[in-house]
C-alpha cells in the first residue's frame, strides 16, 4: 500500500488533551484511520458505519477479509442502532463488565456491513473503558471499528512504540496515550443461546460469567489443539501472536519444564542457533550462569498472573530486536486469566510439548529407612493433590532386595501410607539418567553422587534429614514427619 504521511500525537489518559482528540474524532468522521489506546491493546480505528473507511483497516493491517471487526459504541443507546435484539444476559453481563475488557456477539442489523463482520450475520461489540477511548467514540459520533493494532499475525501492541513498528505510514493518526493496562485483548462472548459461550478467553473470565448464571461455555477450538474443530470466532483459527522467530511451548511442571528447555537450549546451540527463553521469576534463579548466549526474558511472577499478561506481547516482540531464532517458553497455570495467556502462547506456538508425569528419585544409603519412607510420602502426596509425579527410591550402597525397615513400616503405617512391598535397590547411571529431580537425604549423599556422575548439577538437591537407623519407633516417626515437611515444602514451588 501507497505510504500515508501519519501523524504522531500524544495524550495523557489523565489529563485529556480535547483540542488533540477533536482532531482524532474528525479523522475518523471524514473516513481516515486513527490508532488509539484502549485497556486491552491499541485499536485500529475507522467509522463503522463508513465500510471504505473500514477497507482501510484491512489494507493497513493485511487482515483477511473474512475475519470480522469489533465495533466499539460509548454508550448502550448505540448498541441499540446495531443490533437486532439485546437478549436479557447481555443487559446483565453488559451491566457488570461494561465499560470493559468484554466483546459480545449479537444479530447485527442492515446499518452493519457483512464487510466488517467477514460475512456474518453477527457483530462483535465492546464498550471500552479506556478514557481515551471512550472520548474519542463520542466525540466521533459514530461506532468505531478497531481491530488490534497489529499487522496481521503479530502480537497485538501494547504500547505506543509497538504501534509505531507496525503502523507508521499505514495510518492516518496515532495517539500515543501510554502502556494498555491488561495487555491481552477482550474476552470474546456469544450470548446469542441461552448458555454463553467464551470464543477467545481474556480478563473477563469463565468463572466470572459462571458466577451471573451458573453455566459458560467454551469453544472447544480453543481447548483442543485439534486442527479440524473450526473456532466460532474467525480470528481464532489463524497462527498468530507470533514474533519473528518460532516458538516451541513446553507444557510441565517448573522442573521438568526447566530442564527440558535448558536440555533444548544446547541443542539448539550446537546448531548454531539463536535461542530465547520465556521465563518466570519462580525460575530465573534456574537459568543463572547456564549460558550467556542466550536470551532470558522473565515475563512475571506465577503469583501475579495480571502482571504477566500485561507483559506477554512485550516479551513476544522484544525477542524480535534481539533477532533470535528460537524462542522456548515455560507454561503458566491456566486458571482465570491464565486462561487466556496460555490462549495466546498456544497460538504464538508451532510445536507444543507435553512433558508427562515428573520423575523423582529419593536417595540415602541403604534405601531401607529415609528413602523409602520419602517415596511412599512423596506417591501418597501426589495422589491426594493431584500432581503428576512419578517416585522412586535408591541408595548408593543398598544391599539390594531388602525390606523396608520394620519402624520405617510402622511410621508410614500411621500415616496411612503402606511400604510393606519396598525392595531396597543399588543405584546406577540409568536411574539417575531417567530421572528429572534428584533428591537426597544429606548433602553427604548429594556431594557422593556429583563426584561419581556427570550432569547432575541442575536437578539434584538434597534435605537434611538424619539418620534414624537402630532408633526407636519415636524416632522414625519423627523422621517421617521430617521429610513430609520438606517434601511439601519443595515439591510444591515446583508444580504449577
Ligand atoms: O481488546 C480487544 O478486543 C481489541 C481492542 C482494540 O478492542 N480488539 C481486538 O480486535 O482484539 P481483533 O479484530 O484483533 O479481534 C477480534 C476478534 C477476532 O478473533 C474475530 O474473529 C472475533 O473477534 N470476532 C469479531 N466479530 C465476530 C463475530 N461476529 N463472531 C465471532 N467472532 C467475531
Ligand atoms: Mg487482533
Amino acid at each position: 500500500m501507497d505510504t500515508i504521511d501519519t501523524k504522531l500525537v500524544k495524550i495523557d489518559p489523565n489529563n485529556i488533551n480535547y483540542e488533540i482528540l477533536t482532531d482524532a474524532a474528525l479523522i475518523i468522521k471524514n473516513g481516515g484511520t486513527v490508532i488509539f489506546p484502549t485497556e486491552t491493546v491499541y485499536g485500529l480505528g475507522a467509522d463503522a458505519l463508513n465500510e471504505e473507511a473500514c477497507d482501510k483497516i484491512y489494507r493497513a493491517k493485511g487482515r483477511p477479509s473474512d475475519n470480522p471487526l469489533i465495533v466499539h459504541i460509548s454508550s448502550m443507546d448505540e448498541l441499540n442502532k446495531l443490533v437486532k435484539r439485546i437478549p436479557e444476559n447481555a443487559k446483565i453481563m453488559a451491566d457488570k463488565f461494561w465499560p470493559g475488557p468484554l466483546t459480545m456477539i449479537f444479530e447485527k442489523k442492515d446499518i452493519i456491513s457483512k464487510k466488517i463482520t467477514g460475512g456474518l450475520e453477527t457483530v462483535a461489540i465492546r464498550m471500552p473503558q479506556n478514557k481515551i477511548a471512550k472520548e474519542l467514540i463520542r466525540l466521533s459520533g459514530c461506532p468505531i471499528a478497531a481491530p488490534s493494532a497489529n499487522t496481521s499475525g503479530k502480537p497485538s501492541p501494547t504500547s505506543a512504540q509497538h504501534v509505531i513498528e507496525d503502523m507508521l505510514g499505514r495510518v492516518d493518526m496515532i495517539v500515543d496515550g501510554g502502556t494498555c493496562d491488561i495487555g491481552l485483548e477482550s474476552s470474546v462472548i456469544d450470548i446469542t443461546n441461552e448458555i454463553p459461550t467464551i470464543l477467545r478467553p481474556g480478563k473477563v473470565t469463565k468463572e466470572d460469567i459462571e458466577k451471573l448464571f451458573g453455566k459458560c461455555n467454551t469453544d472447544p477450538a480453543i481447548i483442543k489443539s485439534d486442527e479440524n474443530i473450526v473456532p466460532r470466532s474467525p480470528g481464532q483459527k489463524y497462527r498468530h501472536y507470533s514474533p519473528k522467530a518460532e516458538l516451541i511451548l513446553y507444557k510441565g511442571n517448573l522442573q521438568k519444564m526447566v530442564s527440558f528447555i535448558k536440555k533444548d537450549c544446547n541443542n539448539y546451540i550446537k546448531q548454531a542457533k539463536k535461542v530465547g527463553v520465556i521465563a518466570s521469576e519462580q525460575t530465573r534463579k534456574l537459568y543463572d550462569n547456564f549460558n550467556e548466549n542466550i536470551v532470558i526474558k522473565v515475563v512475571g511472577d506465577r503469583k501475579n498472573p495480571l502482571i504477566i499478561a500485561s507483559n506477554l506481547f512485550d516479551v513476544l516482540r522484544s525477542f524480535d530486536s534481539s533477532k533470535v531464532d528460537i524462542i522456548l517458553s515455560e507454561s503458566f497455570d491456566d486458571n482465570g486469566i491464565g486462561g487466556a495467556i496460555m490462549n495466546r502462547l498456544g497460538k504464538a506456538a508451532s510445536k507444543k510439548i507435553e512433558l508427562g508425569k515428573l520423575k523423582i528419585l529419593f536417595v540415602c544409603t541403604g534405601n531401607t529407612c529415609r528413602s523409602p519412607m520419602a517415596e511412599g510420602i512423596m506417591k501418597n502426596t501426589a495422589q491426594q493433590r493431584g500432581w503428576d509425579i512419578e517416585a522412586s527410591s535408591a541408595g548408593i550402597s543398598a544391599m539390594g532386595g531388602d525390606n523396608a525397615s520394620k519402624n520405617a513400616v510402622l511410621a508410614l503405617n500411621k500415616m496411612n501410607i503402606d511400604i510393606n512391598s519396598h525392595k531396597s535397590r543399588l543405584i546406577n547411571e540409568k536411574m539417575l539418567e531417567d530421572s528429572d529431580l534428584i533428591i537426597t537425604m544429606t548433602n553427604q549423599h548429594r556431594d557422593f553422587l556429583l563426584r561419581r556422575y556427570n550432569n547432575l548439577e541442575n536437578k539434584i538437591i538434597s534435605f537434611n534429614i538424619h539418620d534414624p537407623y537402630g532408633g526407636n519407633y519415636d524416632i522414625y516417626q519423627l523422621c517421617s514427619e521430617e521429610i513430609k515437611r520438606e517434601i511439601l515444602n519443595t515439591v510444591d514451588k515446583l508444580m504449577i
